[in-house]
């Protein structure tokens, strides 16, 4: 049985990928991971593949012991695994409760790792492998500062397993986008500090990224960066010292 896993599926860029892997073909299923049930269940529908909604919590550890488990029992070949599953709290340091330092870390770092590390004896040559990172990962974020930290935990991770896996086959990019509009991610972020971050300019959409995010992690690029945003940002964070970058990136977000 040749399956896709995507994680976050039940709204924003993981919903997204379940449609566009979907059309795509390929795929006698896809596994659909995210808590909302009723969100996973309406999947179904965007899908001419069949999608078996896996609804699960994971940052509890019985989730990745369920995850495994069915995994071990089902035996499947997963073609692509794409770890959308995460989220962020804008506002400082001070203002964010230690409950959701230690949810972002658990979520955006340890369940990612956790997933991949399941689903790796199921990948051959020729699957796929996105971690989906961000901008924010290519230097500190004032404003942001955990979350970044997340992503630059999690780019360095997948970076280095695209290294590891290259003789085998297996492609692994980290997706890297800057702000998007059309998903839950802003409104969730601005929970604790709706002003940490005044404007978003230039945001891009969900269609697009995942569109951009696929054709990269077919040609095997390490890093996507999926907008012309994107790719600016990370030749910035490349040549600019961070000592200057990051109250730049301060300044950028009070306007
Ligand atoms: N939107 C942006 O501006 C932006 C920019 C750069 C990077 N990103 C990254 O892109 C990825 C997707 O975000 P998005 O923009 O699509 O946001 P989103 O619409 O909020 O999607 C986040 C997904 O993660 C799932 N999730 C959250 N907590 C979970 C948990 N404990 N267990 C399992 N699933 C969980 C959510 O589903 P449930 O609530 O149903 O569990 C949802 O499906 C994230 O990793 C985010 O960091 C987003």
């Amino acid at each position: 049985m040749r399956i896709a896993v995507v994680t976050g599926a039940s709204s924003g860029l993981g919903r997204e990928f379940v449609r566009r892997l979907g059309a795509e073909g390929g795929l006698d299923e896809i596994w659909a991971v995210a808590r909302r049930k009723d969100r996973l269940d309406a999947l179904e529908a965007l899908s001419p593949v069949p999608v078996r909604p896996l609804p699960m919590d994971l940052t509890r550890p019985e989730s990745l012991e369920a995850l495994s488990a069915l995994l071990n029992r089902e035996q499947p070949e997963i073609r692509v695994l794409v770890c959308a599953a995460g989220f962020g709290r804008i506002g400082q340091s001070r203002s964010i409760s230690a409950a959701d330092n230690s949810a972002m870390i658990d979520l955006n770092c340890r369940a990612a790792v956790d997933v991949t590390s399941a689903a790796l004896p199921y990948l051959h040559s020729g699957s796929r492998i996105l971690e989906i990172c961000s901008t924010a990962a290519f230097q500190p974020m004032p404003g942001l500062n955990v979350y970044a930290a997340t992503k630059a935990f999690l780019q360095s991770y997948t970076k280095a397993l695209h290294h590891e896996l290259l003789a085998s086959g297996i492609h692994v990019t980290a997706v890297c986008p800057y702000w998007i509009r059309d998903t839950e991610f802003i409104p969730l972020a601005q929970k604790a500090d709706p002003g940490g971050f005044r404007h978003f300019p230039l945001a891009s959409r969900a269609g697009t990224v995942v569109r951009w995010a696929l054709l990269d992690s077919r040609l095997n690029l390490w890093v996507s960066t999926p907008g012309p945003v994107c790719a600016v940002h990370r030749l910035a964070a490349k040549f600019i010292p961070h000592a200057l970058m990051v109250p730049l990136l301060d300044l950028l977000r009070r306007v």
